[in-house]
């Protein structure tokens, strides 16, 4: 019998659910003393990344079912035309290919390929901007050199660059600062503001569509603000620079040609990263670290393209994330990292997974039956442990983790660092392991605890453990492991779309928000009225608003 939110569409599900009518109450913690290889067994290095897929409540029967699942969804196939430039993203009709902008490897690039050459040229164009401004030629509208780049950017026109400049802090140009302005709430920007000296600010505005209300919004304020500082309209290009696919509208706004860099339409948002929406990555880091990031991840890639499915890292994490979604009804999933400068990852990668994900019917437009995209979360540890993790532990839910731990620091301070992996490892541990009511008892009867005492309290202690997480293991975090990293989730989420047969690649679900928000903006400022005589709430709302502003 389907349980309601299984896959039910792929033949191999038809055993999955079996399986895990069978092994439902499966655990951990025994399958490791069955098999004494299970470390061995569940384990695999690629592209630098070490994964540890051990504690984890399959076994042989279970993960062979789930790899079928991936080849039955057409895995190397799909693979194959995206590589190829095939309209994998159909509802927009375009291509999806941002592996291609990380391919480096000289025998991939053929100079006769138009894609190829164009990408080759944007790279070249942003290595000579990054040079201009860390050498001091490139200057502001009176004649001082750039000490400050601001990224005027939401969603991926922002998330990725925050992600990886965050995690890259020691490859960091020690003469510049950068600042990311993303949201349209009007504190963003004056933050920055403050901060900066705007004779020597660089602003990059990062818009695929160049029609994004708030990078618009914000990018316009910082315009008027220049010119309010002195800048002669003459001279803003030298502090704005333009990343679009839209080259019309940066004209419009007034951002010179040579100052604007193309992207294009077969580069998704949320994977604009590579393309030259990075500058500031390049910036900040330098072209050669740069070039490092896209190296790991183009490593990645050919590990995805060419491994065996059963030993390809993202396919695995791919569908082990399906066996929770749609068979323990997980709902949700964390990336915990144990390291502070991936603090921004979770949130980077919450966007990849559930832009990509959160989606209800399949590629022929029918509503899906089961789960789709997980809702994404996380944070760094060990603040995590002083927070969430109680529920992690002892709540009701199953929410499989990820832990990330890059093994060397920049900044060891003596035991700290050994310290902090303990802890990671701890967690996986003791969520695995868990403490039975009768150990709970042992312990309180052992530290001197009356019977009837420990007796109650043994209950509140226990730990059902059983929890499973994944470990993905670096030696360090270095421009070359971050490029994989994300590359690794990149992957994994496009694998578990072509599971869920939904398109990964639009993200519709965005656009009613946006379409409502100018009506609303209209009734606010009394420009027009809007009919809201079934929505008392909204109505309400607006008119709290009004009398607020008014008083
Ligand atoms: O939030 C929707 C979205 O379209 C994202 O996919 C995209 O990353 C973001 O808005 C920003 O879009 P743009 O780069 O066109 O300003």
């Amino acid at each position: 019998m389907k349980h309601s939110r299984q896959i039910d569409h792929l033949p191999a599900a038809i055993n999955l659910t079996k399986l895990h009518n069978k092994y439902a109450n499966i655990e951990i913690k025994h399958l490791f003393i069955e098999d004494p290889e299970r470390f061995a067994n569940y384990s695999l290095e690629a592209s630098g990344l070490f994964l540890d897929y051990s504690k984890h409540k399959i076994n042989e029967k279970i993960m062979s079912a789930l790899l079928s699942l991936a080849e039955q969804a057409g895995v190397e196939k799909a693979k194959q035309d995206m590589m190829s430039g095939d309209k994998i993203n159909f509802t927009e009709k375009r291509s999806v290919l941002h592996v291609t902008l990380r391919k480096l490897s000289k025998n991939n690039i053929n100079p006769g390929d138009e894609i190829l050459s164009k990408i080759v040229a944007v790279r070249e164009r942003m290595r000579d901007i990054a040079y201009a401004v860390n050498s001091g030629s490139w200057k502001g509208y009176s004649d001082k050199t750039i000490k400050h780049v601001v990224n005027i950017g939401i969603g991926g026109s922002y998330l990725g660059s925050k992600d990886v400049l965050s995690a890259l802090e020691p490859y960091h140009s020690a003469n510049l600062s950068y600042h990311f302005v993303s949201n349209i709430d009007p504190t963003d920007l004056t933050k920055v503001i403050a901060k900066v000296d705007l004779e020597s600010t660089l602003f990059i505005v990062a818009s695929k569509s160049f029609s994004t209300l708030e990078t618009i919004e914000n990018a316009k304020s910082a315009r008027k603000l220049l010119v309010n500082h002195g800048c002669p309209e003459s001279k803003i290009q030298n502090h704005f620079i333009a990343i679009s696919t839209n080259l019309e509208a940066t004209k419009a706004f007034g951002i010179a040609e040579e100052n604007t860099l193309p992207m294009w339409d077969w580069v998704g948002g949320r994977y604009s990263l590579w393309s030259a929406i990075g500058l500031i990555i390049v910036i900040i880091i330098g072209y050669d670290n740069y070039l490092s990031l896209l190296k790991g991840a183009e490593n990645m890639d050919e590990h995805f393209l060419n491994a065996p499915i059963e030993k390809n890292m993202p396919i695995i994490m791919a569908v082990l994330g399906v066996w929770y979604q749609n068979y323990f009804n997980s709902q949700t999933h964390a990336l915990i990292s144990y390291d502070s400068r991936l603090k921004d990852l979770s949130e980077h990668i919450q966007q990849v997974d559930m832009e990509s994900n959160g989606k209800q019917v399949n590629q022929q437009g029918n509503k899906v039956d089961y789960d789709t995209g997980a809702i994404i979360w996380g944070g760094v540890g060990t603040n995590d442990q002083h927070s969430y993790m109680q529920l992690i532990h002892q709540g009701t839910r199953t929410v499989p983790i990820d832990f990330i731990i890059p093994v060397k620091s920049f900044n060891p301070l003596e035991s700290q660092q050994q310290w902090l992996l303990a802890n990671a490892l701890a967690q996986s541990k003791a969520l695995m392991e868990g403490k039975t009511e009768d150990i709970a008892y042992d312990e309180l009867i052992d530290s001197g605890k009356q019977q009837q005492y420990a007796e109650y309290l043994a209950k509140h202690k226990v730990i059902a453990g059983n929890k499973p997480s994944s470990t993905i293991l670096m030696k360090q975090l270095t421009p070359e492991t971050m490029g994989a990293l994300i590359a690794l989730y990149e992957h994994k989420v496009f694998v578990q779309g072509l599971i869920w047969n939904i398109n990964s690649f639009d993200q519709w679900g965005v656009e009613l928000g946006k379409e409502l928000s100018s009506p609303i903006m209209e009734q606010l400022t009394g420009t027009a009225s809007l009919n809201l005589n079934a929505d008392s709430s909204t109505a309400g709302l607006i008119n709290m608003i009004n009398s607020y502003l008014k008083n």
